[in-house]
């Protein structure tokens, strides 16, 4: 069951972002450059800002007592960052990690979730019902990303979650 992240988490939660992104090896192509281009910003401290950030909704889930996965929904709806740890890949994570922003999206009142994908993510994203949304652009040098979108259901005012 996916939980709000703590700042307590950031030192795991990044290691867990790290870790991920290190085996997307489909992506960065071993790449040094675009791996520590990718990598650069997946630092505890900056993780700290990101909960912190009233305008982001921070998740992660546990296995065990072990963080393995951790997801960020900025308030304008773009899903920034989701990473399961290598090794917990196809177990339901990150479904649950999903519907956890999707809920807090739609108590928003948000019309949508949009992100860019890996292209090693794309048929996750697509069996959580997103569609293609323009087109493919470079990133950190060797990685495409690939943006998405999906339309949400809209909840009634009374449903709301206040600001
Ligand atoms: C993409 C990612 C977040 C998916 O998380 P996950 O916990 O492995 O996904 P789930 O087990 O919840 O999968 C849910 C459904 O998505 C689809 N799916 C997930 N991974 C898939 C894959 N590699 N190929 C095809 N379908 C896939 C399946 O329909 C799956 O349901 P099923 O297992 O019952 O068939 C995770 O694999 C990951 O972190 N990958 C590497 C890093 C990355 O690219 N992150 C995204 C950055 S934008």
């Amino acid at each position: 069951m996916a939980r709000p992240a703590t700042a307590d988490d950031a030192r795991d939660a990044i290691q867990v972002v790290r870790d991920a992104i290190t085996a997307c090896a489909a992506d960065h192509r071993n790449d040094p450059a675009t791996l520590e281009r990718w990598l650069a910003n997946k630092q505890p401290k900056n993780f700290e800002r990101w909960i912190a950030n009233p305008d982001n909704f921070c998740v992660v889930e546990e296995v065990d007592g072990k963080l393995r996965g951790v997801g960020v929904l900025r308030r304008d709806g773009e899903l920034l960052l989701f990473y399961v740890a290598p090794g917990h890949w196809r177990r339901g994570l990150g479904r649950d990690i999903h519907a956890a922003l999707e809920t807090r999206a739609i108590e928003w009142g948000l019309p949508k979730l949009h992100l860019e994908s890996t292209f090693a993510a794309r048929r996750f994203y697509e069996s959580m019902g997103y569609r293609p949304d323009g087109h493919a652009r470079p990133l950190f040098g060797v990685l495409s990303v690939y943006p998405y979108a999906k339309r949400l259901r809209l909840l009634s005012a009374a449903s709301k979650k206040p600001d």
